[in-house]
């Protein structure tokens, strides 16, 4: 990983391959490394770029609370930084898809394609950020075991055969080994995050929507309807998989976005 300075802090990058450009946006309370199949696979055709989130991962934390519009504009700079040119095609798992709205809103034109996976559109109802601000009242104080353990029960399909038990072990590592004030950061942010419904009918760019079957906390059928909402996106529901579905069920989810990149080509 490299450190790269974006505004006023630094985000830790990997980047692999070279050919177009793929930005990988991982989701809460995680890292890059939730991306390992799609960077080995997408790293043979194009250059993959997978920063940890500010305060996540190996990123300093820097700030709370840390918005969306914050990463996005952090994304957009983080990009610039690395003289990436040519728009990007933006993978985004659950909150790395709620940046992705605000990068449509904010950076559209570094934009060439989206993956949207495990995500949703729809803003925190008052009790779900009253939840969130509760949750990051607690791991202040308590560190991250609590977070940890409502994330094991939500993350996860109950049922896979297509999953390994090491990557569920190491996924649950790094959400222990996160930072309590930069998961609270961000709780924070998606707390006050702002309603991307309207923005569906008007986006203008490929999509590709990615659903785990068993999903919970964004299901197949709230996912299906966001794409519906999209003009000319595709849906893949992803068999064996809950929240998780590109470490749940690579081989399906990579066979998914090699044929929406090819798609993409011609
Ligand atoms: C994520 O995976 O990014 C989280 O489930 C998002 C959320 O808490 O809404």
């Amino acid at each position: 990983m490299q450190l790269v300075p974006v505004a006023d802090t630094q985000l830790a990058v990997l980047q692999q391959g070279e050919g177009p450009p793929v930005l990988l946006v991982h989701g809460f309370p995680l890292d890059h490394s939730m991306w390992k199949y799609q960077i080995e696979h997408l790293a043979r055709t194009h250059r993959v770029i997978a920063p940890d989130l500010r305060g996540l991962g190996q990123s300093p934390v820097a700030g709370s609370p840390v918005t969306m519009e914050r990463f996005a504009d952090d994304l957009a700079l983080l990009l610039e930084a690395l003289g990436v040119q040519q728009p990007v095609l933006y993978l985004g798992l659950s909150m790395g898809g709620y940046i992705a709205w605000e990068m449509l809103r904010r950076h559209r034109q570094r934009l060439r394609g989206l993956v949207l996976c495990d995500t949703k559109a729809q803003a925190d109802t008052p009790e779900a950020a009253q939840a969130r601000r509760q949750m990051a009242e607690t791991i202040l104080r308590q560190g991250m075991q609590p977070l940890e353990q409502a994330m094991r029960q939500k993350l996860w399909a109950p049922h896979s055969t297509t999953r390994r038990d090491e990557d569920l072990e190491h996924v649950q590592q790094v959400i222990a080994r996160t930072n309590p004030r930069g998961a609270a950061a961000a709780l924070l942010g998606m707390a006050q995050r702002a309603d991307a419904t309207e923005l569906l009918p008007r986006i203008d760019l490929p999509v590709l929507v990615v659903c785990g079957e068993q999903d919970v906390l964004s299901p197949p059928e709230q996912m299906e309807a966001m794409a519906r909402a999209i003009p000319g996106a595709h849906f893949a529901l992803i068999p064996q998989a809950g929240h998780m579905a590109p470490l749940e069920n690579p081989a399906e989810v990579n066979a998914r976005l090699d044929r929406f990149v090819q798609s993409l080509d011609n």
